[in-house]
């Protein structure tokens, strides 16, 4: 496989792919290079046909400190502009396996949007999510506006772009901005990530990617577009071999065997 410089992928369960950031000594800064391979590592996984699921994580003290600064800091505007700078952070939420992000430490302005560009967020209780570009001058450019404020309401992620504090886990849980804080120890979380990637794993992979496409499409349709959509996916998945198999299993009273066709 590819060997990465700021990356280590690599396959802790043959179904379950893992992406860990390395770049410890700069606390996962996510600079261009780094998201090229991840882009790159996510599509590679999202073509491997072995894989269910991805778990994305960086180290114990660090997901992810945001966009590196020194490499951004004397940007100008039109070169910024027309190389289209941070675009191509988004190819990731094209990719169709669920991924998983394991968030310990720090994650920290495009660190904590790159956590909000994955499918579930698992974090453990040392984590801290924070949107700190206004202490740059700036503002978050990876899409934490956005996604803040349609997850956890105007006046919080008013508060969390506008002074720059950093969240614990426990309120980013009680924001609705992650599913859980894990246990304590580290790897806790990224064990915890991995299991449910393992789990996900085991579902008929036509109906996984098909329950991300829907859950998405609530963030972009209207409500009845939305529900327009789902029913049409859901009437269009009678035509695969997995829901007769799904649905036969249970009659039968045995576990099914997905085949993902
Ligand atoms: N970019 C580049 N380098 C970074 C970095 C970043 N975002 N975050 C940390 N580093 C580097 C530090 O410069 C330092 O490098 P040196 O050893 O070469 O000096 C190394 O990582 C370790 O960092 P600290 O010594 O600062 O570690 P600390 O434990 O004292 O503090 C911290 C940790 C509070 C996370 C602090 O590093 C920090 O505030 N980092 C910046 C966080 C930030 O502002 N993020 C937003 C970036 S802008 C952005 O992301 C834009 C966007 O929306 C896409």
């Amino acid at each position: 496989s590819t060997n990465y410089t700021y990356i280590i992928a690599s396959r802790p369960e043959p179904a379950v792919a893992l992406i860990t950031l390395n770049r410890p000594k700069a606390l996962n800064a996510l600079c261009s290079p780094l998201f090229v391979e991840l882009n790159q590592a996510l599509k590679d996984l999202d073509n491997d046909a072995s894989v269910g699921a991805v778990v994305l994580t960086g180290s114990e003290k660090a997901f992810a400190a945001g966009a590196d600064i020194k490499e951004m800091k004397d940007k100008e505007f039109a070169d910024a502009y027309k190389n289209r700078f941070l675009e191509d952070w988004a190819d990731m939420t094209k990719i169709r396996k669920p991924i998983i992000a394991a968030v310990s430490g720090y994650a920290l302005g495009g660190g904590c949007e790159l956590a909000l560009m994955c499918d579930i967020i698992l974090a453990s209780p040392t984590a801290k999510f924070g949107q700190p570009e206004i202490n740059l001058g700036t503002i978050p450019g990876g899409g934490g506006s956005q996604r803040l404020a349609q997850l956890i309401g105007k006046s919080r992620a008013m508060e969390m772009v506008l002074t720059g504090r950093m969240i614990t886990a426990t309120e980013a849980a009680n924001w609705g901005m992650i599913s859980r804080v894990v246990g304590e120890g580290e790897g806790e979380v990224v064990k915890e990530a991995i299991a449910m990637a393992s789990e996900i794993s085991s579902k008929g992979q036509i109906a996984v990617q098909a329950g991300k496409e829907v859950v998405n499409a609530a963030y972009e349709l209207t409500l009845a577009e939305g529900l327009r959509f789902e029913r049409r996916l859901f009437q269009g998945l009678f035509a695969t071999n997995d829901q007769k198999e799904g649905m036969g299993a249970f009659a039968e009273k045995r576990k099914p065997k997905f085949t993902h066709t």
